[in-house]
Order: structure tokens, then C-alpha cells, then sequence
């Protein structure tokens, strides 16, 4: 009878022990939350709620009996991930509302609607977000999509809601990522859609416009704790979830990458406990905070490696707000609602036109303060 050789069998049982129990330290180290105490009465607003980090994140708030407004571009979207929750659950309550953020009128009646129907909500939680291998594309309103959406579509969301976020001292979690270790704020060519050169520098591993937006969410989040806001900044951890759906990747990516991915990818659930410990847990104390350069990963406070500029984070808000306020200005003609688009990114000196247009929507009451 012929001799078995083990090794046939030994090394890739071994091998496959390995990776299981490094899986299970890794799944260890990313943390889970303990205390799973009632939200009955609380009410969250999550962007991007209808799949993966923000689905999740609705799904455990739901779990926990909160009311959960969903903000989603789609509402058939929104209403299919709630019918799935519901097949999970009977607790809590679900909202589907209509937001895109590429859209300063969406979210300005995103914003009327809360303030009408919903005022007394007591967490926003900043989770939509987008990377793409193009660019070029721009929100309605013309700004380069990263930026547009990953950052100034929710900096103008928190900004008009600002009034009620303060009053009814409410949590604000601003799901960024470790990339933004690798992002820039450049003011010459923030908001811009870029040349071709700049455009090559975009790759499947590296995309400076999406760091740079991140690297903005973690700067909004800065300004807003320094101006005494319950703000909170994180990241999920690389994830499994839709976001690479604009990558098409090829058969051969999932061959060469599984393991590695087997090894480092958390299940959307995972990531999203990191969302809701900053919406429920998380403590920000006088040494761990945005404000001093920590976000959480893992569920602890870390340190970020960006050496942040408090004159760069000031200029920031500033440009955000001029951006927003110079774009959108709001007339009600006839009870017929008109916009005026303006490109402010033509003309930066004119900077008596642009504080116009900061008091025109201020008249307005659109909620936007000059300091
Ligand atoms: N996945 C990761 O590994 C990872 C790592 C670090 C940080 N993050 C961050 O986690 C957040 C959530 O990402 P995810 O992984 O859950 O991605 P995802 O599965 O692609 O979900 C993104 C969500 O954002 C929504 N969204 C995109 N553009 C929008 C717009 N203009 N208006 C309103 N909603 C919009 C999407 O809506 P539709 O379904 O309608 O497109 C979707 O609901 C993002 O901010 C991302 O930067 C993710």
C-alpha cells in the first residue's frame, strides 16, 4: 500500500489554521461594543443609510428601539433596506427621507422638512460618502464631487442645522477614514475638477481627491468640537460594502486579493460598530478629541499622523461657507423658488459680492452666519 505523505495535507491545513486564528485576533482587535443599552425616545439622522456602513448602522440603532431617519438620494432604496430590518426586527422606527447631498436645493429641503416634522432630533450621523475613478464628475452645483459631496454637501447639511443641533445638544459623528493621513487641503484647487495631468494621479489604490475630502471631514469635525460641539470623528476600518462598486474590478483582483482581503476586511457590521460608539459611547475628554487630532478606530481614541493647522481649518469653514452661500442663493418669486447659480471659483476677489451673498442667505434664512 502505498505511503500517505502527509505534508500534502499538513501545510495547507496549517496554513488555513493560521489565517483562521490571525482572523480571529484581527476581529479581537477591532473591538465590539459591550453595553447595548436602550435608545427608546432618541432619534438618529444617518446619510447613505440604505446599504453598507449606514445600513448597518441603522440596522443596530433599530435594534436598540431608536427612531432612525434615513436620509438616502433613493427613496425605493431606502424603503428596500427598511423592509430588510424590518424582516430582522419589530423594534424602533424607521424614516426614509429624501437627500442628496450633490445638491444644495435637496438639501435644503432635507433640512426644511427635519426642522418642520423632526426638530428635536439627537444625533447626526455624516456616513454617505463616495470614491470614483473619474475626476471629472461635479455635484449639480458644480464642485468636484469628492469635495461636493463627501464634504460640502454635509458641512452645508450641519451648517443649517446647526441652530437645532445646538439646541437640542445633539451628537455630531463624521465618518471619515485613515486615508485622510494621505489627504491635502490645497485652497488653489479645492472644489476645482482638475487638469489631466492631476487627473492621472488617480489609481486603484490611491485617490487624492477622495483622501482630501476625508482629510476635510476630519477638519470639519475639528472646528466643530472647538466651537463646543458634541463632534466626532472616525474611521470604520477598510470595509466590505458597496463603495468599490465604480472600480469594476476585475476576476482576477478577487483571485490575487481574497486572501489578503479574507485577512483585513471587516463585514459592514464590523465597521459600523465604530459609527455606533461615536453615536452612543464615545467620550471625548479634555486629551482625546478631534480638536487634538484623535478619531476613533477599533473603538478607542487614536491619534491621527496629520500635524493639523487650526489657520488651515479656519480657512476651511470659511471657504466652505463661502462656497455653499455664494452657489446658492435662494429668491422666492411669485411662490415659484428660483436658484441662481454662481460660480464662485471664476472670480476669487470678489470678496464684497461674496459677503453679499453670505448676508442675502442669511436674509434668507437659510442659516448661514458670517462670523
Ligand atoms: N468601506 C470602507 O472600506 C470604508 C473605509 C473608510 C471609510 N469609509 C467611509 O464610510 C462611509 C460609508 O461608506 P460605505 O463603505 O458604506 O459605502 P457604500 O456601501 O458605497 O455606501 C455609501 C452610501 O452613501 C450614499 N451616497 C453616495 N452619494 C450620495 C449622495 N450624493 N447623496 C446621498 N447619499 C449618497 C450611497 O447611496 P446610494 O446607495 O444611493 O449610492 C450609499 O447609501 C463613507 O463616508 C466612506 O468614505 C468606508
Amino acid at each position: 500500500m502505498a505511503e500517505i505523505n502527509y505534508w500534502y495535507f499538513g501545510i495547507p491545513a496549517a496554513s488555513i489554521a493560521v489565517i483562521y486564528i490571525i482572523r480571529r485576533i484581527r476581529v479581537w482587535q477591532w473591538g465590539r461594543i459591550s453595553d447595548r443599552y436602550s435608545l427608546e425616545g432618541k432619534t438618529f439622522i444617518v446619510t447613505g443609510a440604505n446599504t453598507g456602513l449606514g445600513f448597518e448602522t441603522t440596522k443596530a440603532l433599530i435594534k436598540r428601539d431608536a427612531i432612525v431617519i434615513m436620509a438616502c438620494r433613493s427613496i425605493s432604496r431606502a424603503e428596500e433596506a427598511m423592509k430588510k430590518i424590518q424582516k430582522e426586527t419589530s423594534k424602533g422606527r424607521m424614516i426614509p427621507l429624501h437627500l442628496d447631498l450633490a445638491s444644495f436645493e435637496s438639501i435644503y429641503d432635507f433640512v426644511q422638512n427635519i426642522k418642520t416634522n423632526y426638530p428635536t432630533f439627537n444625533c447626526l450621523i455624516n456616513n454617505a460618502g463616495l470614491a470614483m475613478p473619474d475626476s471629472k464628475k461635479k455635484t449639480d452645483d458644480g464642485i468636484e464631487l469628492h469635495f461636493g459631496t463627501n464634504h460640502i454637501g454635509h458641512f452645508l447639511l450641519t451648517r443649517l442645522l446647526q441652530d437645532r443641533i445646538k439646541t437640542n445638544r445633539a451628537r455630531v459623528v463624521i465618518v471619515s477614514s485613515l486615508l485622510h493621513e494621505k489627504g491635502e487641503i490645497n485652497f488653489n484647487t479645492i472644489g476645482k475638477v482638475v487638469e489631466e495631468t492631476e487627473a492621472s494621479s488617480i489609481s486603484r489604490t490611491n485617490n487624492p481627491f477622495y483622501n482630501n475630502s476625508k482629510l476635510a471631514n476630519f477638519y470639519h469635525a475639528r472646528e466643530l468640537f472647538k466651537s463646543g460641539y458634541d463632534a466626532h470623528v472616525l474611521c470604520p476600518g477598510l470595509c466590505h460594502t458597496d463603495f468599490f462598486r465604480d472600480y469594476n474590478p476585475r476576476w482576477y483582483h478577487y483571485v490575487i486579493f481574497s486572501p489578503i482581503v479574507w485577512l483585513l476586511l471587516r463585514s459592514a457590521e464590523q465597521g459600523a460598530e465604530n459609527i455606533v460608539y461615536c453615536a452612543t459611547a464615545n467620550q471625548n475628554t479634555d486629551e482625546k478629541n478631534p480638536a487634538t487630532g484623535y478619531f476613533v478606530r477599533n473603538l478607542k481614541q487614536t491619534k491621527s499622523k496629520v500635524k493639523f493647522d487650526d489657520q488651515i481649518g479656519a480657512r476651511l469653514w470659511k471657504e466652505s461657507e463661502i462656497i455653499c452661500s455664494s452657489i446658492l442663493v435662494r429668491e422666492e418669486r411669485k411662490n415659484e423658488r428660483q436658484y441662481q447659480v454662481r460660480n464662485v471659483h471664476t472670480d476669487r476677489k470678489k470678496d464684497d459680492f461674496l459677503l453679499d451673498m453670505l448676508r442675502q442667505c442669511q436674509d434668507a434664512g437659510i442659516g448661514l452666519k458670517m462670523n
